[in-house]
């Protein structure tokens, strides 16, 4: 029997499907999940609340001041089966998930003393092991020396019809060329910032999705979690 835990790090382009594998993974080995991307959108949420941010301006200098009035926290729903993300006390799951806040999250994620305060709660959260993290830097900057790297990938246009369907089934208005759009700028921002840019670490195992089923998927990384833990 194994007992010894593992640091499972999954990086990718937006909406490859990071964090319904993490999800997967997490539970199915009993395993801590922590979803970062919802961390900065929560920042992005506290920029937006406070006026900092809009589609003409961006007050870096008061965000980076307020920093220290953002609490950003994690709680198990049991009825979902995964932790929802509450700032200030107050669950903004649902809220950090509009095509509004992804249309400024990557120029939030781009802020250095974001990333510092972020990553630096980022590797508390998973300094115990038995953790599955997915973002764009974990197993580059947050968890270098995570067991086991997965770098997920599928085409935009993949990833736009699959982000397209999530927003319209909740009911969001939502076009699909706004969505499309959205995905290739935050590809592009997140790829190109100077402070931990998204790229495959190097022993990362790169898993293009395009044409896997989700349980064709879970199968494939599940046995790479279980090889690496044996
Ligand atoms: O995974 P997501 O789409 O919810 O992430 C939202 C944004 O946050 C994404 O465009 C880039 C940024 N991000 C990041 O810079 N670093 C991470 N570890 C996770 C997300």
């Amino acid at each position: 029997m194994t007992v010894q835990k593992i640091t499972i790090a999954i990086d990718g382009f937006s909406s490859t499907g990071k964090s319904t594998i993490a999800k997967q993974l997490a539970k199915h080995l009993g395993y801590i999940y922590v979803d970062t991307g919802a961390m900065y959108r929560a920042v992005t949420l506290f920029t937006m609340q406070k006026s900092l941010i809009d589609k003409e301006h961006f007050d870096v200098l008061g965000l980076v001041t307020k920093l220290n009035d953002i609490e950003i926290s994690f709680k198990f729903n049991p009825e979902l089966g995964f932790a929802e993300v509450y700032l200030n006390g107050e669950n903004i799951e649902k809220e950090i998930r509009t095509l509004e806040v992804s249309s400024f999250v990557s120029k939030v994620a781009a802020i250095p003393e974001v990333r510092y305060q972020l990553v630096k709660q980022q590797q508390q959260m998973g300094k115990g092991k038995g953790v599955v993290m997915d973002g764009r830097d974990i197993g580059t900057v947050v968890f270098p020396h995570a067991e086991l790297k997965l770098f997920m990938t599928a085409s935009a246009e993949k990833r736009a019809t699959r982000r397209f369907d999530e927003l319209i089934g909740r009911g969001d208005v939502v076009t699909y060329e706004d969505v499309l759009r959205n995905v290739q700028e935050r590809d592009y921002i997140d790829s190109h910032r100077e402070d931990s840019p998204l790229r495959k670490a190097e022993d990362a195992i790169e898993i293009d999705n395009s044409d896997l089923t989700l349980e064709e998927q879970f199968e494939k990384v599940l046995q790479l979690a279980q090889d690496t833990l044996d």
